[in-house]
């Protein structure tokens, strides 16, 4: 791991996590990139060195901290052409975000184009020493992190309209794919008798998860960064983007069990047969072997509900408690323009402008409508209750869209798996998923973070085609909290001068 200050080379490399040899581009020379660690009101401060030099990749980048709310620094959110331009090749930037006070489980990722599909991706953990769940759980160990990821054979820029499927499953940097070879698989130690947090990442470009670990139940205390109130499940449906925190009683006799992260939509060759999708639970003194042949997971009994989850601290979502009882309310409908193949919000399908948002904010933009590109912007007043509703939709096989906020969280009022509001003590969380068609996600949340924060679907393959939308929070304020050091004025001009292949 490293800690808080540290500089991250961003590197071409050839690795085949899955047997299979291919070009990436990678965090700090592996995947997943190195896992950051930091403790709650510390500096995190991290230089980007862009090392980038193979033409079948994008050569420049742009990291995106997922679930950080950068308030005062929107310019260090990471997203291209909505905060910065990206960084080109040869060239350097400091992510600087000062004191944080956000603490749980988070993770860093490319948001340039599809480009973490290609490898660059990783974990952020912020420990908060005085954790209130200490005195709930006193775990043993909680260094344990767990990422779920898809894997693809192919550079993610060489793929057109059709948005490609995963040939396999990593967990923690490993796992098989179809017809490859037996790799070994990752492999999570536990003594018995001792009790353990594991911090489960989406890190996903498309599928979600359904996670779960062979005879043993999980009690889930955080979901996205934010505590919850200990909630026992036997399976988790973990959409990309998403994070959950997980304490685990290692009970169980000594032995191997598998661990699980079945896909949807299933792999090429889908399902479960001695070792794709999984992970190994090994036991200390047990011996180094593979658990038996167990074809599916025993079956679930209590799979997790989001609408079961309920916020640990404040849990009263803002505003009135009735649907429609905030301040702006917004309807945003998923559309698919089978024209164009793109996707659209409202309508709209959003191209990324070649002067960042935020740049045209500082370059004089007053209002939603002065901003590029025209329609994709939602201007939002300071300090007051959002309410959005995000419908389930069906097209394109019928995956459900998990949509992520940048720059805040916000409360679940109505889950895709419920179709009642809860405004008392829903889930607080940055990524939620919409469901399938006649379902419907319901958010609010406060505006307190000025600045253009991008809302977009986190399957990477949708937001590339237009799935996304940008809140322009509280423009007249945006510049002035929202100081931008000197690097950030030049990445566009080094961009633009340097052309690198992009
Ligand atoms: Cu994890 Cu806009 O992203």
């Amino acid at each position: 791991a490293i800690g808080p200050v540290a500089e991250l080379e961003i590197v071409n490399r050839d690795i085949s996590p899955d047997g299979f040899k291919r070009s990436t581009v990678l965090a700090g020379g592996t995947f997943p990139g190195p896992l950051i660690t930091a403790t709650k009101g510390e500096r995190l401060n991290f230089k980007i060195m862009n090392a980038l030099t193979d033409p079948t990749m994008l050569r420049s980048t742009s990291i995106h901290w997922h679930g950080i709310y950068q308030k005062g620094t929107n310019w260090a959110d990471g997203t291209a052409f909505v905060t910065q331009c990206p960084i080109a090749a040869n060239d350097s930037f400091v992510y600087d975000f000062s004191t944080v006070k956000q603490s749980g489980t988070y993770w860093y990722h490319s948001h340039l184009s599809t480009q973490y599909c290609d490898g660059l991706r990783g974990a952020l953990v912020i420990y908060d020493p005085d954790d209130p769940h200490k005195d709930l759980y006193d775990v043993d160990d909680e260094s344990t992190v767990i990422t779920l990821a898809d894997w693809y054979h192919v550079p993610a820029r060489s793929i057109g309209f059709v948005p490609p499927t995963a040939v396999a499953t990593l967990i923690n940097g490993k796992g098989r794919y179809g017809f490859g070879p037996n790799v070994a698989l990752s492999v999570i130690n536990v003594q018995r008798g001792k009790r353990y947090r594991f911090r489960l990442i989406g890190m996903s470009c498309e599928p979600n998860f359904t996670f779960s670990i062979d005879n043993h139940t999980m009690a889930i205390i955080e979901a996205d960064g934010e505590n919850t109130v200990p909630l026992e499940v036997d399976s988790i449906q973990i959409h990309a983007g998403q994070r959950y925190s997980v304490v685990v009683t290692a009970n169980q006799d000594v032995g191997n069990y598998w661990v699980r992260a079945n896909p949807r939509p299933p792999l090429g060759i889908s399902g479960f047969d001695g070792g794709r999708n999984s992970a190994i639970l090994r036991y200390v003194g047990a011996p180094e072997a593979e658990p038996s042949f167990v074809p599916f997971p025993p079956s679930s009994v209590k799979p997790m509900r989001e609408v079961d989850i309920h916020a640990l601290t404040d849990a009263a979502a803002p505003g009135l408690p009735h649907p429609g009882g905030a301040d702006v309310v917004l309807n945003i409908l998923p559309g698919f323009d089978p024209l164009t193949l793109k996707f659209t919000m409202n309508g709209r399908s959003f191209v990324p402008p070649s002067m960042p948002a935020l740049l045209q904010i500082i370059s004089g933009a007053k209002a939603a409508q002065e901003l590029m590109p025209k329609g994709s912007y939602y201007e939002l007043p300071r300090g007051k209750v959002v309410e959005l509703s995000l419908p389930g939709t069906n097209f394109l096989g019928g995956e459900p869209h998990p949509f992520h906020l940048h720059g805040h969280s916000f409360s679940v009022i109505r889950s895709a798996d419920s179709s009642t509001y809860n405004f008392e003590n829903p889930v607080r969380r940055d990524t939620v998923s919409a469901g399938l068609e006649g379902s419907n996600a319901t958010i609010r949340f406060v505006t307190d973070n000025a600045g253009p924060w991008f809302l977009h679907c986190h399957i990477d393959w949708h937001l590339e085609l237009g799935l996304a939308v940008v809140f322009a929070e509280d423009i007249p304020n945006a510049v002035k909290e929202n100081p931008v050091p000197e690097a950030w004025e030049n990445l566009c001009p080094r961009y633009d001068s340097l052309k690198p292949d992009q």
